[in-house]
């Protein structure tokens, strides 16, 4: 399985390098003359990328530039409710003496962060200031369907929504980003992606590090492809399988370092990449605990050598620095090596926080495992040819049904081809929902929390028990965003 997974990734960084000739083509062309295609040829084709054995790895992090942390979007009014968020055009610094064109929310490039609490009663005006439709999306949000900004929500250039919402779900990380029908993964290369923390009683009382931007860190990554101009031109990095880059970026700031005390430091992790996947461990091979998944806590922390987050996923580690022995360079690094976020451990002790045994009641009852398959969900597919349940996405087709507040199975299969097929991110909008098997295995333990997104691997089936809150129409899709945008989604109607 692993082997198939890196062959998979293998394909997608060469046809990064070498332009892959086919990119080229207009998307209709493209996609019909891979469907016409027999299966030899299309095996031929694919063969031509396996030969060249060149894999895009990200650049090592020199550590030169401390790591950005957003800013925190306040109120409006007292009562803390009413916020705006406009996507707009800027330019940004990222390299020293030279700008970058970019997207941002209420900045140049990427978001702040929106903290709210549950039972907050949330309104939000949203604005485009683009020069195109853009839709907000709120990625992991238990909210009704006209509030998600999937892409039926489409805001024209210098059109505003102001969207209101409860807030009924427990601490987490969530994000946004924009949704619009078929360009999704542009408009988030270019920078369109913020975060959310709900916070709650319990995250209060769990006496975990806390302290924005000191030990708890928000980290989004991000690679990207800069031109020599030092532009990010989405058309010619652009990869049909997922757009790949050598360059991260960590919350939009290159080569980043952390300066962090002797303490115990959170990390939320958010793949916020088109396509690639991070396998996160430290450098020294210390572990380090997951107490939170992408919809909330874990009954207890699990301790882990290394986590792997998909394209969209999230998870809340803590590193306890007062531990590691820090004589030595500390960095979190990725499966291949490459250094992602070399840390700065200053001689500060800094604050005694604790990682409490018991975070969360988080539970799969009997009933939920015993409920039979009500929808399946084949995944299929790469480049121009994804598909789910051999459909790609039509706006107008109404894929599934469900009953408000009535808890069904899923189950998602993702249909190997000839090549091995690759991982598909799978995303559910709406919900946030339980794990109850990988091919009828419980999930790996820091799985067993609420998620929105799940990795599933070539051949792999995974059972989730899912349950909306509110009504309307809602995406399912993978979060390879240029998957996505190329049709590998479906809609469920909530009634
Ligand atoms: Cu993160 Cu449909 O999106
Ligand atoms: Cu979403
Ligand atoms: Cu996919």
């Amino acid at each position: 399985m692993g082997i198939k997974i890196k062959l998979a990734a293998m394909v997608i960084s060469v046809a990064v390098i070498s332009g892959c000739s086919s990119g080229s083509l207009p998307t209709e062309k493209m996609n019909h003359d891979m469907m016409e295609m027999g299966n030899s040829a299309m095996r031929n084709m694919m063969k031509g990328h396996m030969s060249h054995d060149t894999v895009v790895m990200l650049n090592d992090s020199t550590g030169e530039n401390e790591l950005k942390i957003p800013s925190i979007l306040e109120s409006e009014t007292e009562n803390g409710i009413v916020y705006t968020v406009r996507a707009q055009k800027g330019k940004t610094e990222i390299f020293d003496g030279t700008e970058t064109e970019t997207y941002g929310y209420n900045g140049s490039f990427l978001g702040p962060m929106l903290r709210f609490e549950e039972g907050d009663k949330v309104k939000i005006r949203t604005i485009n200031e683009l020069d195109e439709e853009t839709t907000f999306h709120w990625h992991g949000l238990e909210v009704s369907a006209d509030a998600d900004g999937g892409p039926h929500d489409s805001l024209k250039p210098g059109e505003e929504k102001v969207i209101e919402f409860e807030v009924t779900q427990e601490a987490a990380t969530l994000w946004f980003h924009p949704h619009p029908l078929g360009k999704t993964s542009e408009q988030v290369y270019k920078g369109l992606a913020g975060l959310i923390y709900i916070e709650d009683d319990n995250s209060k009382s769990l006496e975990l590090p806390s302290v924005y931007g000191e030990n708890d860190i928000p980290l989004v990554f991000q690679d990207r492809i800069f031109d020599d101009k030092k532009q990010l031109n989405y058309r010619s990095a652009m990869n049909e399988d997922g757009t790949i880059g050598n360059t991260l970026l960590i919350n939009g700031t290159l080569n980043p370092k952390l300066t962090v005390n002797k303490e115990k430091v959170r990390l939320r992790l958010l793949n916020g990449s088109n396509a690639r996947n991070f396998t996160f461990k430290l450098n020294t091979g210390d572990s380090f605990v997951q107490i939170a998944t992408d919809g909330g806590f874990l009954n207890e922390p699990v301790t882990l050598q290394e986590v792997t987050l998909t394209p969209a996923e999230r998870a809340e580690i803590v590193i306890d620095f007062s531990r590691i022995n820090t004589t030595d360079e500390v960095a979190l690094i990725n499966e291949d090596g490459s250094v992602l976020l070399p840390f700065r451990v200053s001689n500060q002790s800094g604050a005694i926080s604790r990682i409490p045994g018991v975070m969360n009641d988080f539970s799969l009852t009997d009933e939920e495992m015993d409920l039979p398959v009500t929808k399946k969900v084949e995944l299929f597919g790469m480049m121009h040819m994804v598909t789910i349940n051999g459909k790609k996405f039509n706006p107008e087709r109404i894929d599934f049904t469900q009953e408000q507040g009535v808890t069904e199975v899923w189950e998602i299969y993702n249909k190997p081809d000839m090549m091995g097929g690759m991982t598909h991110p799978f995303h559910i909008h709406g919900a946030q929902y339980k794990i109850i098997s990988r091919n009828e295995e419980a999930p790996p333990e820091n799985e067993r929390g609420w998620k929105d997104s799940i990795s599933v691997s070539p051949d792999e089936t995974v059972k989730i028990a899912i349950q909306f809150k509110h009504k309307g129409v809602y995406m399912f899709h993978c979060h390879i965003l240029e998957h996505e945008d190329n049709g590998m989604m479906g809609q469920i109607r909530v009634e």
